[in-house]
């Protein structure tokens, strides 16, 4: 996180209130919280959380209710115009003009924002190059695919070189090849020193680039902090995924009970219904060394290796073939302690039951768990 030097924050927002006309619910609820200079920072919460409308107030566009919101310092209802110098914002919703063409949206947006005429020509150039839209930059925006679109959002967004830019959602409905780009764009951003404030549902994207996450749900603020602390928080707190085939005669609940009871597993679940038993079948054989390569690499901690040879040893039982038409379950176990305390004796209740055990992984929280955790699992 960059330091402020003294400077005011370049977001700061207090006890900032949005109620939409005929709503009995605020959509924004008492949202507080500051961004420094040259963060990036990310707003996460699952939808209708209240984020675009947050950024909708920050950048001009709705009036609060109550509270205060100021970027650089600068009050934006107080004086919207001088806030909207400082910023840009590229929204959730496609709002290219589309009777100009993607250069002179640019050039307009820019004229707007009082750049001279060489500056912005030789800007829009520019933008155009890093974007990637030069070849198209006099084409008809129909024609524009969702990838071109968000690019030239943010390449408009940038013309003006605002110090304070509100990303929402920039990578939503992306292939693989624009999101990476606009994420590399983004950190090149933060050695531009732009501030940046953006919204996403992508947890990894978030979590590798941003410097401090903010999750709000409900329009609150739930918890703030960087995402390394923040996963920090469920330190100890593995996730073991198994996926069983119960015996014919064994209730699938009965031995999610039998498991939860293993000393160290502090809470267990049913995940919705496993992959095809050819795919998952073959990707154990392939984890537990059974066939080609093993599934925990050359480096893997000597616990996994441990677990790997007590697996294997058991696996004459665990991976018998498959059973003709019963049902697969995946089980989520929660874990207070080290997968290697746990995976043995869950291994035991699995053979001692006359399950077959077709998947292990063991994972570390991430901040989707950080997020799940604190948002629930109930899609809105
Ligand atoms: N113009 C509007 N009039 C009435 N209610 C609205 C309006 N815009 C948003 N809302 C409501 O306000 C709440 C917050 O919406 P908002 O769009 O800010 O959420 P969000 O966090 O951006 O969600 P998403 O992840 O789906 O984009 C939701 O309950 C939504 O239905
Ligand atoms: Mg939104």
């Amino acid at each position: 996180m960059a330091s402020s030097g003294g400077s005011p924050p370049a977001v700061e927002v207090t006890d900032l209130v949005k109620r939409y006309p005929g709503c009995t619910t605020a959509a924004v609820d008492g949202l507080s919280f500051t961004v420094a200079p040259g963060e990036i920072f990310g707003l996460l919460g699952p939808n209708g959380a209240g984020k675009s409308t947050t950024i909708g107030i920050l950048t001009t566009r709705l009036r609060a209710s109550a509270g205060r919101a100021l970027v650089g310092g600068i009050d934006v209802v107080g004086d919207p115009v001088a806030a909207r110098a400082q910023l840009a914002v590229v929204p959730q919703h496609n709002n290219l003009d589309r009777s100009l063409t993607p250069r002179q949206n640019l050039l307009y947006h820019a004229a707007y924002h009082g750049v001279g005429r060489a500056v912005r020509n030789a800007r829009a150039d520019a933008l155009l190059d890093r974007f990637g839209l030069t070849d198209r930059a006099d084409k008809r925006i129909e024609a524009y695919s969702g990838g071109m679109v968000q690019r030239l959002m943010i390449a408009r967004a940038l013309i003006h070189e605002p110090a304070v830019l509100f990303l929402d959602e920039p990578t939503n409905g992306l292939d693989p090849q624009s999101r990476r780009l606009i994420w590399s764009r983004i950190r090149e951003m933060r050695g531009r020193g732009v501030t940046v404030v953006l919204t996403t549902h992508q947890m990894n994207a978030a979590a590798a680039l941003v410097d401090r996450v903010g999750i709000v749900d409900h329009g609150r603020l739930l918890t703030l902090d960087t995402p390394g602390n923040l996963v920090k928080g469920l330190a100890g707190r593995s996730i073991l995924d198994l996926t069983v085939t119960p015996a014919a005669l064994d209730e699938p609940d009965e031995l999610l009970r039998a498991l939860s009871e293993v000393s160290g597993v502090r809470k267990s679940e049913r995940l919705a219904a496993a992959a095809p038993p050819g795919a998952v079948a073959a990707k154990l054989r392939s984890g537990l060394g059974l066939g080609g390569g093993s599934g925990f690499g050359a480096g893997a901690p000597a616990a996994l290796t441990a677990l790997t040879a007590l697996a294997r040893e058991r696996a004459v039982a665990t991976l018998a073939p498959d059973p003709g038409g019963r049902e697969r379950v995946r089980i989520r176990l929660h874990l207070a302690a080290d997968p290697a305390a746990v995976l043995g004796p869950a291994l035991t209740v699995l053979t001692t039951r006359l399950a077959t055990l077709t998947d292990v992984h063991i994972a570390e929280p991430s901040l989707e768990d950080v997020f799940i955790g604190l948002t629930g699992r109930d899609p809105r």
